[in-house]
């Protein structure tokens, strides 16, 4: 491995989110729960570490969700940002500041940040043609304006990207634009921005990256090199929008910094509201090491950017890494705030209270550190019974409760050690190093294996070794194999502290542990013979099956609220001429009688009034009605079918029923009363 740098501090950056939604298990997989993983790590091995996190306030996403709502943008990240920093808290994401881009610091950061770029001759000056809603009187940028895509035909692409294939685009690629705003078609007219040359810095974050970080995640790396391979253009750092912060400039009226020039920013901004005098020896000293950490999706702004912005302004650090997870789904459909296709954090700590643990354990076990994954609320029923009940708590539980019935929860003595001993503390001592070199690569998935793996070797020595038999006749043997217990036990208490911060400290407490150190980590002789043992707490309990049925059941509700709102009608068919209708003879019945047919759960046997000699009709629509509640209602049928026989009976027709988006079948009647046997035309 290549020799490590020596670093004096550790400066950690969380991606801020966008506050126009509240988190989402995706957020937590892909940043916030490795991040705080990490974090927490550095600390027990007592380095200087700090967290950055916060709010990002500004851009189009909050200005369209404020105009949606018919409330102001700063309504709605004051009431998001809210929303976010407590769940983040709740969940233990263990930030040092959350602070917001709309903070008054900010501002100030950010303007000086550009200024210092324009009075360097940083910035190209352009005048480009852009879209203007003239009846709103307000400039589209980006997501304000939809079409068509050039590439894959969907209609509803945006004028920064088409969400269906993926293509990036600028808002006069659309075909047939439309201003979101109107739905009026907007006229081009010609405005003055400032851009950042990335072509400029281009040679310099080849080499940085390209050259230097060849140690840096293969997706990470894979997309800077695909980004420098194709050639940087010049970027847009300001756009015409009325919420942001204002560009510094004269002559720049109604214009605002671009989202992406501010929030980067804001990491800087918020360590200086952390730390006022100090902020800047974690920002510009050649000693501190610089790491954010963020989703697939901001990538380009990590990594070529926001540091050629850095590299530009001439007094910061750039990123030693920059650890970017792939996407999570849910249930195998992307995440969606519009489509509500989430497990919302705020919702999650109501709906399980004091199993933030169970959720951290999860999104880390199945994280998409390499590639997509996929959460499932099975998966996080299995994880929690078979793993954290089932070896986690279950090795806890004993080592305690056998420690109260043997020792009166007093720590016993280890005496001499058996060779089956030392091969498990062996076995355990090499933990450390495997989960340090995990952890301090980012293989968070990897280090928490590591860190389970120590528990089954606890629970393995445990059932091996037997104490509860030898209790009658080797006192002394159950005294040393209770220790050892014990020892691994507060192991655990070490391991788990970065992944289930709350588990490790009910652990602690049941150990009377008052740290945890790393350091400390492998060894045996953590805690003292002669100390005490508190009573046992469970740290995690079975999730049943019911409790796992009211999250499937809610999603399977969104699943059915979105067929129904995305319904378009499907194309027309081809023409026919009326003679070809005239040949079905479609009839009004009424319904004498109505029932299951046996052995068929999906068909109902009709015996229909046809003001002839009457007829039987059997019809696929048992899954959506009862059949003593269609019994007197009229309904259309068509009369001049072939009679065919289904499940043993004869039907002499087909009911008529329309099918709705989400496949429900509903029956065609008349809306008046009409005679039976009436034709319909
Ligand atoms: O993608 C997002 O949600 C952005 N709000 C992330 C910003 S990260 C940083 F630059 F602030
Ligand atoms: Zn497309």
């Amino acid at each position: 491995m290549e020799e490590k740098k020596k670093y004096a501090r550790t400066l950690v950056t969380t991606a801020l989110p966008y506050a126009n939604g509240p988190v989402h298990i995706g957020h937590l997989a892909g940043v916030y729960v490795p991040a705080d993983i990490y974090v927490r790590y550095l600390r027990l091995k007592g380095e200087d570490v700090i967290m950055i996190g916060g709010s990002d306030e500004h851009g189009v996403p909050i200005t369209i969700k404020a105009q949606k709502e018919g409330v102001t943008p700063q309504d709605i990240v004051d009431r998001y940002h809210k929303i976010i920093k407590d769940s983040m808290a709740g969940l233990g994401i263990s930030f040092d500041v959350y602070g917001r881009t709309t903070s008054e610091t900010h501002r100030k950061t950010a303007s000086e940040f550009f200024k210092k770029l324009y009075d360097n001759g940083e910035f190209i000056e352009k005048t480009s043609e852009q879209f203007y809603d003239e009846e709103a009187d307000q400039w589209l940028a980006d997501r304000y304006i939809t079409g068509t895509c050039p590439h894959c035909g969907n209609e509803g692409a945006y004028g920064d990207q088409c969400e269906a294939c993926g293509t990036s685009l600028n808002a006069t690629d659309l075909i047939n634009p439309k201003s979101a705003i109107t739905g009026n078609v907007p006229v081009l007219k010609e405005t003055k921005h400032w851009y950042m040359p990335l072509d400029k810095w281009e040679p310099r974050l080849r080499e940085w990256i390209l050259e230097g970080h060849k140690e840096w995640k293969t997706n990470v790396y894979g997309q800077c090199k695909s980004w420098l391979d194709n050639g940087l253009q010049p970027r847009a750092v300001t756009r015409d929008l009325n919420w942001g912060i204002p560009v510094p400039i004269e002559g720049a009226e109604g214009k605002v910094l671009y989202v992406w020039f501010d929030a980067p920013i804001g990491y800087i901004s918020n360590t200086k509201d952390l730390i006022p005098n100090d902020w800047e020896k974690y920002w510009k000293s050649d000693d501190t090491r610089i790491i954010h950490f963020i989703g697939k999706d901001n990538i380009v702004f990590h990594c070529l950017i926001f540091p050629a912005m850095l590299m530009a302004e001439g007094s910061y650090q750039i990123p030693d890494n920059v650890p970017a997870n792939e996407f999570l789904n849910l249930e195998g459909d992307k995440i969606s705030t519009s489509r509500n296709w989430a497990v919302w954090l705020h919702e999650y700590l109501d709906d399980f209270p004091g199993k933030q643990d169970v959720l951290r354990y999860v999104l880390t076990a199945n994280a998409p550190e390499t590639k997509d994954n996929d959460f499932t609320w099975k998966d996080f029923q299995d994880r929690n019974n078979n793993e954290l009940v089932a070896i986690l708590g279950n090795f806890v539980n004993r080592a305690i409760v056998l420690t109260n019935k043997y020792f009166d929860g007093v720590i016993p003595e280890a005496h001499e050690l058996t060779d089956y001993d030392r091969a498990t503390i062996d076995e355990f001592k090499g933990v450390k190093e495997a989960l340090s070199e995990n952890l301090e690569t980012f293989h968070f998935r990897a280090a928490l294996a590591e860190a389970m793996k120590l528990a089954r070797i606890g629970n393995k020595y445990l059932a091996d070794t037997e104490p509860w038999k030898l209790a009658k006749t080797d006192m002394a043997r159950v005294e040393t194999i209770m220790n050892v217990a014990l020892q691994i036990t507060a192991n655990l208490a070490i391991a788990f502290e970065p992944f289930l911060p709350f588990s490790a400290e009910k652990l602690r407490k049941m150990i009377n542990m008052e740290s945890a150190d790393w350091n400390k980590l492998g060894s045996i002789d953590i805690l003292k013979a002669g100390d005490r043992v508190e009573k046992p707490v469970l740290l995690f309990e079975k999730i049943d099956d019911e409790t796992i049925k009211i999250q499937t059941d809610r999603l399977e509700r969104i699943k059915q609220e979105n067929v129904l709102n995305n319904f378009t009608p499907k194309a027309v068919a081809p023409t026919v001429t009326f003679d070809d209708f005239q040949k079905l003879d479609i009839r009004v019945g009424k319904v004498l009688e109505c029932e299951k047919v046996k052995k068929a759960d999906k068909l109902l046997k009709f015996t229909i009034d046809d003001g002839m000699k009457g007829r039987t009709i059997v019809s696929g629509i048992a899954k959506f009605y009862n059949p003593e509640d269609l019994i007197g209602k009229e309904v259309c049928f068509i009369a001049n079918f072939p009679p065919r026989k289904l499940k043993g009976v004869e039907s002499q027709g087909m009911i008529l029923s329309a099918e709705d988006a989400d496949g429900r079948l509903v029956v065609i009647g008349p809306h008046g009363e009409v005679r039976p046997g009436v034709q319909v035309g």
